[in-house]
């Protein structure tokens, strides 16, 4: 299965409406057999997909053209045995409260590089 990891900017800032993009997603994603982690905090997302390559790079191609967001840069695109997020259609993070404990759990199992990529993300907050 692929997993593929990219940030993004959120074109109007705090006026993106997360729960918008939740409800579509996880909606879409079950659908699909994708899973993952989508973690916002002020302008920044960060977003893992998970599952059949050709679903994540289709939902991938169509999330890249979504105008709410811009600057794209996919930080990794590798093979999986199986799913490091857990079996959430899109589990959610908004940066607020438990965020650091949070996505500590949810990519417990991911590879060393993705885990300190996401941990980072959601501790400088908190820094
Ligand atoms: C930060 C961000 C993350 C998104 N994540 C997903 C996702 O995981 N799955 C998905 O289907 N759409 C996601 N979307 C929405 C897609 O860009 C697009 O609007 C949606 O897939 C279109 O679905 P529809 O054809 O059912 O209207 C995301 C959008 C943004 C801005």
């Amino acid at each position: 299965m692929l997993q593929l990891i990219y940030v993004s900017t959120a074109r109007n800032g705090l006026t993106v409406d997360l729960d918008d993009i939740l409800a579509r997603s996880r909606r879409n994603n079950r659908r699909d057999g994708i899973t993952g982690l989508l973690h916002a905090k002020g302008r920044r997302f960060l977003q893992a997909l998970e599952g059949d390559p050709a679903k994540v790079e289709a939902a991938y191609a169509r999330i890249a053209t979504d105008p709410r967001h811009f600057a794209l840069v996919v930080l990794s695109r590798r093979s999986v045995e199986a799913r490091e997020f857990g079996d959430w259609a899109m589990a959610a993070d908004d940066g607020d409260g438990g965020a650091v404990a949070q996505v500590a759990q949810l990519v417990e199992h991911a590879a060393p590089s993705v885990r300190g990529t996401f941990e980072g993300f959601a501790g400088m907050r908190a820094a």
